[in-house]
């Protein structure tokens, strides 16, 4: 026969039951959440070998397979000329060139190169024999600090070669004739290569010459 004595829990004791057991439904276990090891849990980088042509040479190198192609000249091949801005494909300061058309080299993995002619600074000229657009740039003072130099140098050759080849920009008038190197399309092009001194008329008069063109 029930009784009373049977029903002794009290309104008390349930409440704090209940609180219980939806804190332990609410909060993750701790434990559980946790792998129990980490490193097998994120995995050993991913490596992969690249071959690429740099400058003339060939290299092959053993990667990270996040690394950025930036990072490969700079920090694994030592190539320091190419510079890192913003990081972020907005300034212009890591532009090389890859089998002859520029690139920004924070935006694009090594690996994705294999096989690739790479061209940086250090491949266009020497301090005994500069390329004509680095002596162009030095002529005009087509810079002041000088840490967008070597993107801003890159870039002008890549548009001149782009010009060339008939290629038109946003601003071609014109699409049935070839667009010619006036300030406008020189600027245009360029712009994705920022300058923080302010050097843009000089880089213009800079890339002018070395188109032939009168400034
Ligand atoms: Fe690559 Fe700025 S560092 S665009
Ligand atoms: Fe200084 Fe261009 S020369 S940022």
């Amino acid at each position: 026969m029930t009784t009373s004595a049977d029903f002794s829990i009290t309104r008390r004791d349930l409440l704090m039951a209940g609180a219980a057991s939806a804190a332990m439904t609410a909060a993750p276990s701790v434990a559980n959440a946790q792998p129990r090891d980490v490193r097998s849990a994120v995995g050993e980088p991913a490596m992969s070998k690249v071959a690429i042509t740099v400058n003339g040479q060939a290299r092959e190198l053993d990667l990270d397979t996040r690394t950025t192609l930036l990072d490969a000249l700079r920090e694994h091949l030592h190539l320091t000329g190419t510079k890192k801005g913003c990081d972020h494909g907005q300034c212009g300061a890591c532009t090389v060139m890859v089998d002859g058309q520029r690139i920004n080299s924070c935006l694009t993995l090594a690996v994705m190169h294999e096989g690739d002619t790479i061209t940086t600074i250090e491949g266009l000229g020497t301090p005994e024999k500069l390329h004509t657009m680095q002596a162009a740039f030095v002529k005009h003072d087509g810079y002041q600090c000088g840490y967008c130099t070597p993107g801003q140098i890159c870039s002008a050759v890549a548009v001149l070669a782009e010009i060339e080849a008939g290629i038109p920009s946003h601003v071609s008038e014109d699409l049935t004739v070839a667009p010619q190197a006036t300030a406008g399309e020189l600027r245009e092009r360029m712009s994705g290569n920022i300058c923080r001194c302010g050097a843009y008329s000089n880089i213009v008069e800079a890339i002018t010459e070395v188109a032939g063109r009168p400034a």
